[in-house]
């Protein structure tokens, strides 16, 4: 079944989607990304050469190599181009009604076969299915940052997709290189539920004066032998993305432990967002 996956789409090509296009060309499939505007295509297309290039330059690859990553690549600011393609990641910004408007698209122009997946770190994947005429065909498959870099993708399901969609997702998964774990939809799923939490908890620190960003970070990455510490992390994962995880298990079970930290609240207000904006705990270039 898996074999005959040839065409895959990603719509969104932020960070996130960006990054997602990249491992699928790389593992061997054809790529239409689509962007809503030229610019933001643009950006997205930018993303996926500089991470090339990155690689090119450290040896993991060959030029030869990236040119046929290259060729495997489309980019499109029409979704109307995914009316032939196998799989689909969706990966635009995490609100419900953006969500509603692509899927509504996708449902309409893609194959009744065709499956959807979701990269959503924070809505309800049951919620996201609902929103199609094809719920057994609606899964979340949630990346991590850097998605070329860390190897879990989390094989979100909800009541509705089928033992069959499922079955292909994990395929997928472990086709580009990832390690696929099933998941029921809920808050956070897994590696969330732990990790934000545990991030909110170092912006109290710093937001307590407890100890400076720096000796936070050190701190964790000398203690547990982490690669990065947790508001480094958070400037990467992007605040406004932990804090949306953060009021989605605060929804979803009350828990004191959930509910984010004032702080990090303010500097999504501020626009302050992390890497993206070109600063969050730290200022990046
Ligand atoms: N794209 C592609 N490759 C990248 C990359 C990017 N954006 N950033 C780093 N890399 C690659 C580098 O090319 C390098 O590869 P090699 O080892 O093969 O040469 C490797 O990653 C290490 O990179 P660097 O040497 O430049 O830097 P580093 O050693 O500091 O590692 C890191 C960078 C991989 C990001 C590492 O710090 C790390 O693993 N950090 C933790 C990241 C993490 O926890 N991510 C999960 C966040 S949670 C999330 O994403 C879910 C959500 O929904 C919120």
């Amino acid at each position: 079944m898996v074999q005959e996956f040839d065409k895959v789409g990603v719509v969104g090509l932020g960070t996130m989607g960006a990054g997602i296009a990249e491992v699928f060309a790389r593992a061997g499939f054809n790529v239409v990304g689509v962007e809503i505007d030229q610019a933001a295509l643009d950006r997205g297309r930018g993303h996926v050469d500089k991470s090339l290039t990155r690689a090119v330059d450290k040896g993991k690859i060959t030029e030869d190599e990236r040119a046929a990553i290259d060729a495997r690549l489309t980019f499109s600011t029409s979704r109307e181009d995914l009316s032939d393609v196998d799989f689909v990641v969706e990966a635009v910004p995490e609100r419900m009604d953006i969500k509603r408007d692509v899927f509504g698209d996708l449902d309409r122009i893609c194959a009744p076969g065709t499956i959807l997946a979701t990269n959503t770190s924070s809505l309800s994947v049951t919620e996201i299915a609902a929103l199609t005429d094809r719920p057994e065909k609606v899964v979340g498959l949630h990346f991590f940052n850097p998605a070329p870099v860390m190897k879990l993708a989390e094989v979100v399901t909800t009541v509705s997709t089928s033992a069959e969609t499922v079955d292909v997702v994990t395929e997928v998964a472990k086709r580009v290189g990832k390690t696929p774990i099933t998941i029921a939809d809920r808050g956070g799923f897994v590696a969330n539920a732990l990790l934000v939490p545990y991030i909110n908890d170092a912006i109290r620190l710093y937001e307590r004066r407890i100890a400076t960003r720096e000796e936070i970070d050190e701190a964790v990455k000398k203690a547990a032998g982490l690669p990065m510490g947790p508001l480094t992390l958070a400037d990467l994962v992007g605040l406004d993305v932990c804090l949306a995880v953060m009021d989605v298990l605060w929804n979803e079970f009350h828990d004191p432990r959930y509910s984010a930290s004032p702080l990090l609240r303010r500097m999504v207000a501020a626009g302050r967002l992390g890497r993206k904006t070109g600063g969050g705990f730290y200022t990046s270039a």
